[in-house]
């Protein structure tokens, strides 16, 4: 893989891996969410690739919604700045919803983006997370839906960039310097 600018990567999370907990979790999300309707929120864009892999492992009625913010700048640091760069197409009040995001890190814009749709009146709302780095968390936030716990590690892949590079690979790796 090219363009790594003196790093290189290691793979930490293979497509396999990736697919059996994402199967188990819209189980999971299947089986608490019986009887009802959620609503996915998808985080872009980080959470795309998980959020339409897991929609299709459950198999309550689901309607997709897509939420922008941003909280990164180009590079691997936090600008600590959350803003809504695209809105949800539809109301959530009364609705049960299920935040979907790719990784929590400082949990900063989950914590921005819960009082946010808190303010909003869902029946409920959980949060769903692919990843989970507790070792950076400032903001006292958890996801109910994790897949993997990882370390303090730079990540790329399956929806996470690098400079909005690498959504596409289909495993997660680890961002390594050179
Ligand atoms: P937080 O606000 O610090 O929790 O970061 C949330 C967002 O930052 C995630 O949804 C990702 O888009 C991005 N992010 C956090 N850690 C990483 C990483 O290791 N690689 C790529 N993007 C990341
Ligand atoms: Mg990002």
């Amino acid at each position: 893989m090219n363009d790594l600018q003196g790093g290189h990567m290691e793979i930490l999370i293979s497509e396999q891996d990736i697919l059996a907990k994402v199967t188990e979790l819209g189980q999971n999300i299947s089986r608490d969410y019986d009887g009802k309707e959620v609503i996915l929120i998808c985080v872009l864009k980080g959470a795309v690739m998980f959020t339409v892999d897991l929609a299709k492992h459950i198999n309550i009625p689901v309607k997709l919604d897509f939420m922008a913010v941003s909280s990164y700048g180009s590079g691997k640091v936090s600008s600590g700045v959350v803003k809504i760069i695209k809105d949800l197409d539809d109301s959530i009040e009364g609705k049960h919803v299920i935040i979907v995001e790719d990784i929590i890190d400082s949990g900063q814009t989950l914590n921005y983006l819960l009082s946010v749709l808190w303010g909003r009146k869902p029946a409920s709302m959980k949060v769903c997370a692919l990843l989970d780095k507790p070792d950076r968390r400032q903001a006292n936030v958890n996801a109910d839906y994790i897949g993997f716990t990882i370390p303090d590690e730079f990540i790329i892949g399956y929806g996470l960039d690098y400079d909005q590079l690498y959504r596409n690979l289909p495993y997660v790796a680890m961002l390594k310097e050179d």
